[in-house]
């Protein structure tokens, strides 16, 4: 089966591909580059000891994107592409809204044309904004508090109405928790441009010496101990829910919606803990003020994707701390 892959060089998407080959899917990959690199090919390929087929184009490039199903007849889509830091869609939606949108809809016309009608689609636990209870089911309401969680939610309702209007579609809308942690080779993972905003990469910096310190976003919380807590997930094992995704839409007609996480919550103070515990560095920080927007607490439920796609998450908090690390290391 020929899968292809937009944003197969970024984070997800690149250890997605590592799965999907060793399964033994035939991968596509088509990444405009905008946040990832090219040798990220080299680094999948050099793991699997399997061939991927890349193209660097953007996927608003309609055209392109038809030269790429004409080619290389497509079975299903894994679409990770889009623009992903919340703070940035704040400062420029319309960049968001044009990226994220523009790519998706166009991406949606070019399957359509070519009668391929699997997806397995990036949407985020943001489309929760402020869960009332926890741990948070798929049927929670859903609400926005900035431009690239709004983004995640209108293609959401785009995949619905979609499915409404054409019932031979199998689209299956995965929502991430907290990823972190990377392939265990060393080889692919995440490591930003600049200062980042995610807890993890900022950890593994100050770990590393290349920042002072930790800035820990409040210790007011309703929680353990006062700081954020959060359903941080192994980005292996999240790559593997996207093969179980890739089999349901394979097999089933319709449109499905699934957390993926791990189901239990970990205080910042308590991955700080842990990252220095396994990797014996120190990592200093100091308590600031509360970041604008950041909720209390945020864990899914994930009793849906277990039953129903046969998937739950296997690594633990340490081996994602290790595996973040390793990456950052073996890379400098
Ligand atoms: P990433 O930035 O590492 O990967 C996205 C890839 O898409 C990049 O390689 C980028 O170059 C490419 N891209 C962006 N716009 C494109 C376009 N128009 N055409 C072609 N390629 C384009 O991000 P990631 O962390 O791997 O996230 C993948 C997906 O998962 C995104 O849709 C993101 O919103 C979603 N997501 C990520 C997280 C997270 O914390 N990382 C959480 C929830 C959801
Ligand atoms: C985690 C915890 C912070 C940085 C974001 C997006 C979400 C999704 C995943 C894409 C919080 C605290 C953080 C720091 C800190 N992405 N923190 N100091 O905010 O849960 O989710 O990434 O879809 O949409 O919003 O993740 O890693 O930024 O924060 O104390 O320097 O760490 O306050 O409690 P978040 P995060």
């Amino acid at each position: 089966m020929r899968v292809l892959v937009t944003g197969g060089c970024g984070y997800i998407g690149s250890h997605t591909c590592v799965e999907l080959l060793e399964v033994g899917y035939d991968v596509i990959v088509v990444d405009n580059l905008s946040n990832s690199k090219e040798n990220v090919i080299d680094k999948i390929e050099k793991i699997t000891s399997k061939k991927v087929k890349f193209y660097k184009k953007d996927i608003c490039d309609k055209k392109g994107l038809e030269e790429i199903f004409k080619k290389e007849k497509i079975d299903a889509v894994i679409h990770f592409a889009g623009f992903k830091a919340v703070g940035e869609s704040v400062k420029k939606p319309l960049m968001y809204y044009r990226n994220n949108l523009d790519s998706t809809i166009t991406l949606l016309e070019v399957m359509n044309e070519f009668n391929c009608k699997k997806i397995v689609f990036s949407s985020s636990a943001t489309v929760y904004g402020n869960p009332k209870k926890l741990p948070i089911t798929e049927d929670f309401p859903l609400h926005t508090t900035n431009p690239y969680g709004t983004t995640k939610l209108m293609i959401e309702m785009i995949l619905n109405d979609l499915y409404i209007s054409d019932n031979e579609w199998s689209i299956a809308i995965l929502r991430y928790f907290n990823p972190i942690g990377a392939h265990k080779s060393g080889l692919i993972g995440e490591d930003p441009n600049g200062i980042p905003n995610n807890l993890m990469p900022y950890i593994v910096k100050v770990a590393n010496k290349e920042l002072k310190e930790l800035s820990v976003f409040g210790n007011d919380y309703n929680t353990i101990d006062g700081t954020g807590v959060r359903d941080y997930i192994h980005v292996v094992d999240l790559a593997k829910g996207h093969i179980k995704a890739i089999e349901k839409v394979s097999k089933d007609k319709g449109i499905d919606t699934y957390n993926l996480g791990t189901g239990n919550g970990y205080s910042v103070l308590q991955i700080v803990e842990t990252f220095k515990k396994v990797n014996k560095v120190d990592v200093p920080y100091k308590i600031v003020d509360r970041r604008p927007g950041d909720i209390d607490s945020c864990y899914a439920s994930v009793k849906k994707a277990k039953k129903e796609l046969k998937w739950s998450a296997k690594l633990d908090i340490e081996q994602m701390c290790k595996d973040s690390y390793n990456y950052v290391k073996s890379n400098k």
